[in-house]
């Protein structure tokens, strides 16, 4: 079909030779945007339900093109559609093979539209769905948390600042603090959803048209609760991909950040959880080992996924008004993203579901690291003794415990009075693990009391109370 006179391109009527070889290899992007095709020909089919509305077809050429397409969907969901490269895109592929079903029909569906319209209107549909799917994901491993949390109800733990024992804290409450961190991933999609949410087909090229078309009919068809305000930035605007990559970079942020504490609890060094074998892998070499690959792997992939943000955030840098081909360069990192967070996500849900803690160490690490010094200082300002100087008083007795190898609980009344003599008997009920925990009964605190509460509440978030 190449030949030096003439181009075969469904837009070649004004070219005078074929595409060089290595042009359309590097301008083709049918090998990832065929991913698309659904939602490809569910906006052909109503932008095609659309002209024959409005009279700009007839009835029986939008039957035709409507069977033309469901036929297309069947032969590529079994394998059996032959994508040609040199048709491009998804769009055109899909264009010339319905001409080649229907003939004429076929040629009046791209009538008041671009591919430039219809590319954002393709990318919308598919975004649509993947966020929703993604935003399930979420609710499906923050159930993971809240089954933890139900499981381990009471059990306390050291809290950490600087990686350094702290305070004691419920693993209940660390659980909790995952269900709010992925809670807000749930609303920041749900948010970016607003925008995906926009009809920009009827946009034309960049100027829109001047056919008689319906774009309101266009949105109902396909569930959208807005049209776009403005051609120009309705071809050429990917802001709804920037958000969507962002917050999926923050999705994946978060799952590294708790990767590291699984990689971190399973060490021998804390010993605080197992995860189960299904989900570790072994050493080539040495027999003993058992690996936390999952998290690492989920840790490894933010790289990739932040990538994926940063390189949308270039393509669009210094793009001139409206469309330019460089968005096409879309594609590949939101593809890559969705995938990749929908796998750690789901990886991760099936870990949480087979991890477990073990309470004998991490009730035993409650108990060494001074960690209810600030129990004592706090106990010291009820008996009216200003912080900072109760903060001095506390620190003299953890250095006094350091020198003697000893830990707080370990000393005598008599001892301890020798720091302070406002301390009485009742300094017992704060110096141990539980009695801190309980006593840290402010919203939002880690007290049973609370912590049952936001259990209670995170549960019928889900659905599952
Ligand atoms: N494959 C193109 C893309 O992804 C579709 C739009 C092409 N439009 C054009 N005028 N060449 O952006």
């Amino acid at each position: 079909m190449k030949n030096k006179t003439e181009s075969n391109k469904p837009w070649g009527g004004r070219f005078t030779e074929a595409t060089a070889s290595s042009a359309e290899a590097f301008s083709a992007s049918i090998h990832f945007d065929m991913r698309l095709y659904r939602h490809d020909i569910a906006g052909s089919k109503a932008h095609a339900k659309m002209l024959a509305k409005v009279g700009l077809i007839s009835g029986s050429e939008l039957e035709q093109i409507l069977a033309g397409l469901t036929e297309i969907e069947a032969e590529i969901e079994s394998n059996t559609f032959v994508f040609r490269p040199e048709l491009e895109d998804i769009h055109m592929n899909i264009e010339k093979v319905l001409v080649e079903k229907v003939g004429q029909a076929g040629e009046k569906l791209h009538t008041a539209r671009s591919r430039n319209d219809q590319v954002t209107l393709d990318m919308r549909l598919y975004l649509r769905e993947e966020s929703q799917h993604i935003i399930g994901l979420l609710s499906d491993l923050q159930k993971g948390f809240v089954q933890l949390a139900r499981e381990y109800l009471g059990l306390i733990m050291p809290g950490y600042t600087h990686m350094q024992r702290a305070q004691p804290v419920l693993l209940s409450h660390h659980m909790l603090a995952y269900f709010e961190m992925f809670n807000r991933d749930k609303e920041r999609l749900s948010d970016c959803l607003k925008r995906i949410n926009v009809l920009p087909l009827g946009s034309g090229a960049l100027a829109g048209t001047s056919l008689p078309i319906d774009r309101d009919f266009v949105a109902r068809e396909l569930g959208f609760p807005k049209v776009s305000a403005n051609s120009m930035d309705a071809v050429s605007d990917r802001d709804f991909i920037v958000e969507f990559l962002a917050a999926c970079g923050l999705i994946q942020i978060h799952l590294s950040r708790l990767s590291e504490e699984l990689v971190l609890w399973t060490s021998q060094e804390f010993s605080f959880a197992a995860i189960a074998d299904r989900y570790c892998t072994g050493s080539s070499i040495m027999p003993q080992k058992k690996n936390p690959d999952m998290p690492e792997l989920i840790r490894g992939k933010s790289g990739r996924v932040v990538g994926n943000l940063i390189t949308v955030l270039t393509v669009l840098k210094g793009l001139p008004m409206t469309y330019n081909r460089d968005l096409q360069e879309d594609k590949e990192p939101v593809f890559d993203t969705v995938d990749t967070v929908s796998q750690s996500l789901t990886v991760m849900s099936e870990l949480l579901s087979g991890l477990s803690f073990n309470r004998e160490t991490l009730k035993h690490a409650t108990e060494t690291g001074f960690m209810t010094a600030t129990d004592l200082a706090e106990y010291l300002v009820l008996k009216n003794i200003p912080f900072r100087q109760a903060h001095g008083i506390v620190g003299k007795a953890v250095a006094f415990c350091i020198k003697n190898s000893k830990e707080l609980t370990d000393l005598t009344l008599k001892e301890l009075q020798g720091f302070s003599d406002v301390i009485a008997e009742d300094v017992f009920g704060v110096l141990g693990a539980e009695g801190s925990v309980n006593s840290r009964n402010t919203s939002g605190g880690t007290a049973i009391a609370q912590v049952t509460k936001a259990l209670e509440r995170a549960e019928t978030d889900l659905g599952i109370r």
